[in-house]
């Protein structure tokens, strides 16, 4: 039975959650006694971020939606036995950022593939692990498309239209996986400053640990 805690960092491209999480960990580390580990997926050890390569290589074109799906299950699989389990039986407060719900909004609801199928795929991949706190970084997708291409000043074309109807199901599918398991989310507003972000990811995780 693992003694630490599981929190999952989700959301749009855009939200910022990156940021917040590197802001987070020295707020967290002044309230946490143990060990805070951090880590990402697809990624976070050797075999997975080998995947993440295939994954996110720009060559791959011709990548299949359910090849993409099957591998970031794959890399999920591996992350949670080499990195994530171990540090949760150490009792150690571990801080993901993405897991089973990205596969649920990107690969669901973003690309359309078969609710559950991907909810049995997480499930068999993770064994039924589900995380302690899933902190969900909301932004509406103009916003979290423009932080996206903040320096690109031109004209939207049609590719862009493409992106923001994606941006729109994914944000969606965040939305309403929250919305199903209110007592696992907490729903933060990512179109605030990076500053009231943070305060407002570090209550709620704080409240969760002592919870
Ligand atoms: P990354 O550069 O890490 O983006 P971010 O900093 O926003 O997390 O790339 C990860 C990309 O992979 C991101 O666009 C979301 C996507 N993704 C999925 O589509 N499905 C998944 O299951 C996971 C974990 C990520």
């Amino acid at each position: 039975m693992a003694k630490g805690k599981l929190i999952t960092f989700e959301g749009p491209d855009g939200a910022g959650k990156t940021s917040v999480l590197e802001a987070l960990i020295p707020r967290l580390q002044a309230v946490f006694e143990g060990e805070i580990v951090t880590t990402r997926e697809p990624g976070g050890i050797e075999i997975a971020e080998k995947i993440r390569e295939v994954i996110l290589d720009v060559t791959h074109t011709a990548m299949d939606d359910k090849t993409e799906l099957l591998l970031y299950i794959a890399a999920r699989r591996q992350h949670l036995v080499e990195r994530v389990l171990p540090a949760l039986e150490a009792g150690s407060l571990v801080l993901v950022d993405r897991f089973i719900d990205s596969s649920v909004a990107y690969q669901g609801y973003g690309r359309g593939l078969d609710s559950s199928a991907i909810a049995w795929l997480n499930d068999y991949a993770t064994d039924g692990h589900k995380p302690d706190l899933t902190l969900l970084f909301d932004v509406p997708s103009e916003v979290g498309l423009a932080r996206i291409e903040a320096n690109a000043d031109r004209e939207v074309n049609r590719l862009d239209l493409e992106k923001l109807d994606m941006h729109q199901r994914v944000r969606q599918g965040y939305l309403e996986t929250a919305e199903a398991e209110p007592e696992r989310f907490v729903v933060i507003d990512a179109s605030q400053s990076l500053e009231a972000v943070v305060e407002a990811a570090f209550e709620a995780i704080c409240q969760r640990i002592e919870a």
